[in-house]
């Protein structure tokens, strides 16, 4: 077994689990797992026989795999593999081909022989295709089986691309993609409509012959899956929940993939937090009281003794002496987060006797007016989580700076492009490219209904999406020239497997130092589809560390916002910033400036709701929800977590 098992075994998970601090980590010890299997098989005199993944999951550890043959000479000579999926149809050579990401990330730097990598064959004709599914089962067969199989896991909870509803029984064969995968892979592929709607993928039955396997997964947006599939029941919904039916299965996770085990999420059900090593501090306490308050069905002040006890909250109970003595801690540690001044008060507005703003706390919480530093991953994120509050901080007086990390160019369809176009040439406006070349895209678009796949003319995209951003600052109050747009170079590579370099940290650092704010609120939101926002605060992260210690940053204060998919969870929140009905209508109004996102949101997944939709379910549904627990009825709330900049470069909060 790998890595640390959970010092008390609970009830609530049903296979073995190991959580390290990062994928790194985790990646090394799965990495020396199979060193030690390869090596193993070779001194009994035959070659290891591995079951491989693809997708952002493994790319560590494919990584480590590389590092160990390079620098501790392990020899893949006699190793056989077998991947387990491929897109149907798509041929080996494509950029987003499995076997070419064998080859780029893993075969092209070993020892392997090639006759011995197998990954199904996405060029097949379609008659072609059972036949080969089964040669390929036979194979693995003839090889004496998987001795290790790698899997990772999608947010639909497939392994391979096994989906919902895929029997413990399903043999290799063609699927149809779920629109949730299809949606996750659509940053590889340049967009949903170019992402195959087919795969070729081995089948639940053949995975679970393997003789021992390793599931892995990082970050946040696998979390409620993973919990799903490790504590939930057994069910083809969830093809990931078979494997509890396997007694050498073993899942490896980061911190945030385990953050929604019950063990992390309310580890009071386990039995005491001592034993656990945890304690009753504030945020435990709060959590705790939310929990209880919710699953009770009733506001924190009417909480009793017995709702305590029954609930398994005795020990919380003894903490603080009765029920009400823990309302009160927890209604009023709710209560503070509230602030309709999020950037501290106007001095020249304050009265005595006035309430304390109390969630800022920086030496700067004094300063008025502030520099505020709002950063947009994307050009439409500013409003869409925080739309409401951008207007506040602009109305009370603040400069507000909004800096735009990426373009956004890839969110940016042919057709939308085609219009400006249309209107260029109509308009008989022509740059660099001569008139009769932006005649000759429109005549394009216009017969084949595509445009070129040119730089020129993705760049063009991201400039349709600035025009959208300006006209939506400008409902807000931010002028132009309060706008920076970065245009991240890390956007420009493809999809799931973009990394970040220095000249995207350079950029930043450059802002940060131009700027020098009081108050900088970012996007925490990391489950984006293309994981854009995670590499933004990456960013940003770096930036801020190569500052350093310059005294300046002593005075700033950090606040993430979440995003279009996701909200912080109330025991999460430092800071509630009410909104009243005509804030929720400019918020929208802003929103309404990006035109070309219509589209996008509708067309991501199942859930067809625009951006201002789902930005205003958000935030009514969290308005609500501190109504129930007793607190004011407000129309909408945005919600902001606070980290100071020490915990914010020292952990890897997200
Ligand atoms: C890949 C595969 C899939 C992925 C899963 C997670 O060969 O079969 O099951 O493991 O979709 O993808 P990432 O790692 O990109 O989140």
């Amino acid at each position: 077994m790998i890595g640390s098992k959970p010092a008390v075994p609970s009830r609530f998970e049903h296979l073995p689990f190991a959580v390290f601090a990062n994928s790194v980590e985790a990646s090394r010890a799965v990495a020396a797992e199979v060193a030690a299997l390869i090596r193993q098989r070779r001194a009994e005199g035959r070659g290891a026989v591995l079951g491989l993944a693809t997708g952002s999951t493994p790319l560590s550890f494919y990584a480590e795999l590389v590092r160990l043959h390079r620098e501790a000479g392990l020899s893949f000579a006699g190793v056989t593999t077998f991947n387990l999926d491929e897109y149907y149809p798509l041929a080996p050579a494509h950029p987003q081909s499995y076997r070419r990401f064998m080859q780029a990330h893993l075969f092209d730097h070993i020892d392997i022989r090639p006759d011995q990598t197998h990954v199904p064959d996405g060029t097949l004709a379609a008659g072609a295709v059972d036949a080969a599914c089964r040669a390929y089962e036979e194979k693995i067969r003839a090889a004496d089986g998987i001795d290790f199989q790698i899997l990772g896991i999608g947010r639909t909870g497939h392994i391979g691309f096994n989906e919902p509803g895929s029997a413990r029984r399903s043999r290799t064969r063609l699927v149809t993609l779920d629109p949730l995968t299809r949606r996750d892979a659509a940053g590889d592929f340049g967009g949903e409509e170019h992402t195959p709607r087919y795969a070729i993928t081995m089948g639940v039955r053949p995975i679970l012959e393997a003789r021992r396997i390793v599931l892995m997964a990082w970050g946040q947006h696998k979390a409620e899956i993973v919990r799903t599939a490790l504590e939930g029941p057994v069910t083809p919904q969830v093809t990931a929940s078979f494997l509890q039916e396997h007694d050498q299965v073993e899942f490896v996770l980061d911190h945030a993939a385990a953050g929604a085990l019950t063990r992390f999420r309310t580890p009071w059900l386990l039995g005491p937090l001592e034993d656990q090593g945890l304690s009753w501090d504030a945020r435990m306490i709060r959590r705790a009281i939310l929990w209880l308050s919710q699953t009770r069905a009733k506001p924190i002040l009417k909480l009793t003794d017995d709702d305590y006890n029954e609930a398994g909250l005795q020990d919380l109970l003894a903490v603080k002496g009765s029920a009400y003595e823990a309302n009160l801690d927890g209604f009023y540690q709710l209560q503070h987060t509230i602030t309709g001044w999020p950037g501290g008060r106007d001095p020249r507005r304050t009265k005595p006797g006035d309430a304390p703003v109390r969630p800022l706390q920086a030496p700067s919480a004094a300063v008025f007016p502030k520099r505020i530093l709002v950063l947009s991953p994307h050009p439409d994120d500013d409003v869409i989580s925080m739309g409401g509050t951008l207007c506040r901080l602009v109305d009370h007086g603040h400069e507000v700076q909004i800096a735009y990390q990426v373009s956004g160019a890839n969110a940016v369809s042919d057709e939308s492009l085609w219009r400006a176009l249309r209107f260029a040439a109509d308009a008989g406006l022509s740059g660099r490219e001569g008139p009769g070349q932006i005649r000759a895209l429109c005549a394009e678009f216009e017969a084949t209904g595509a445009l070129p796949n040119r730089p020129e003319l993705v760049a063009w995209k991201g400039l349709v999406r600035r025009q959208e951003a300006i006209a939506a600052a400008r409902i807000c109050g931010v002028p132009p020239a309060r706008l920076h747009f970065l245009d991240l170079p890390f956007y420009r590579g493809v999809g799931r497997r973009r990394q970040l370099g220095e000249p995207d940290i350079a950029l930043m650092r450059a802002l940060l130092g131009e700027l020098r704010p009081h108050l900088i609120f970012a996007a925490g939101d990391l489950d984006d589809p293309h994981g854009t926002h995670r590499l933004c605060l990456h960013a940003l992260r770096s930036a801020l560390a190569a500052r350093g210690a310059e005294p300046w940053l002593k005075e700033t204060e950090l606040w993430l916002y979440r995003g279009a998919w996701a909200e912080w969870t109330p025991d999460e929140i430092d800071l509630a910033v009410p909104l009243s009905p005509q804030e929720v209508l400019r918020r929208r109004s802003a929103i309404f400036r990006h035109e070309t996102q219509k589209d996008q949101a509708v067309f991501l997944g199942n859930d067809h709701r625009e951006f201002w939709q789902r930005t205003e379910d958000r935030s009514r549904q969290l308005a609500a929800t501190y109504n129930t627990f007793g607190l004011a009825e407000y129309e909408a709330i945005e919600a902001f977590k606070r980290y100071s900049l020490a915990e914010f470069l020292s952990s890897a909060p997200l």
